[in-house]
């Protein structure tokens, strides 16, 4: 059992850490653009990408950094290692203290990491106390969202494939999480699908299930596989839930097929969580 560590130290740490993993007060000077589907623009700008394949080439527009949109994630950073913004990264902070004051057993799982700063955080928190029998697993295609492949009449039309800003390799979040000194064997990468990795996943028991893959689908897919491995006193965050329709469809066609009444807690305009009894 690991008992929470308390004092100003570990407060300056993580403070400091979900600043910088938001690049919040720091991106003052440029956000990525992205054009709406369809548009002649985001064609265009999908040739210039195939044609400048394997560089990293952005469209970055210079402004003011927006505070209040950071703090709640509301836009896709340049250059930050989270989208999630401070409030969701204070959530993950408050559920993993408390299943280590409440010594609720299992580990951190984020099933859609893109570049990996959630679990960043995550794996900065249980370095922070002390924690050495927890592991952050970081599950995701690196390839970014699938197409929708028709199980699910929601997410018929989604065009999250379509962006590639999202897809970002393995290596990439590995240096990510290299920058912070928090890559090491409490981190577990597992790459590939949801519907292929998760199923056989070696997670033995999860005191965090946070479900970020946007689509009815990824929620699913991530949800059936390893709701059950949680335990009573664990939590399930839903990052997309006030973002994505087809999401929170997700959540509420799960909870009901398994009478699931454990009270949903807003995050943010996206975020929520519940506690499961
Ligand atoms: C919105 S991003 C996650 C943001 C991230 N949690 C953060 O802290 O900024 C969604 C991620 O989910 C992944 N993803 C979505 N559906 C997936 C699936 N079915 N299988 C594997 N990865 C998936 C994408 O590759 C992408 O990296």
């Amino acid at each position: 059992m690991t008992s929470l560590q308390q004092g100003p130290a570990v407060d300056l740490y993580l403070d400091v850490m979900a600043k910088m993993l938001t690049r919040y007060g720091f991106e003052g000077r440029n956000s990525t653009v992205s054009f709406p589907d369809r548009s002649f623009e985001s064609y265009l700008w999908n040739l210039v990408r195939m044609n400048t394949k394997g560089r990293d080439i952005r469209v970055v527009e210079a402004g003011g950094f927006d505070a209040e949109r950071r703090e709640v994630g509301r836009d896709w950073p340049a250059d930050a290692e989270t989208m999630v913004g401070l409030k969701r990264l204070a959530n993950v902070r408050q559920v993993l203290e408390s299943v280590i004051a409440d010594d609720v057993p299992g580990d951190f799982i984020e099933t859609g990491a893109w570049r990996g700063g959630t679990c960043i955080y995550a794996r900065a928190i249980l370095a922070a106390h002390g924690v050495t029998d927890r592991t952050v697993w970081v599950a995701d295609s690196f390839e970014g969202l699938p197409a929708p492949d028709g199980r699910f009449e929601a997410d018929a039309g989604d065009q999250h494939h379509t962006k590639i800003e999202l897809a970002i390799s393995v290596e990439m979040v590995q240096d990510n999480f290299r920058r912070y000194d928090l890559l090491d064997d409490q981190v577990k990468f597992l790459k590939g699908w949801f519907s292929d990795t998760l199923p056989t996943a070696p997670v033995e028991q999860i005191a965090v299930l946070r479900l970020d893959g946007d689509m009815y689908a990824s929620t699913m897919d991530a949800l059936i596989p390893l709701y059950d491995k949680v335990p009573a006193g664990g939590y399930i965050i839903v990052d997309d839930y006030g973002a994505v329709k087809a999401c929170a469809k997700a959540i509420h066609d799960f909870r009901d097929e398994r009478g699931i009444t454990d009270e949903i807690h807003e995050i943010d305009w996206a975020g929520v969580y519940w506690r499961k009894s």
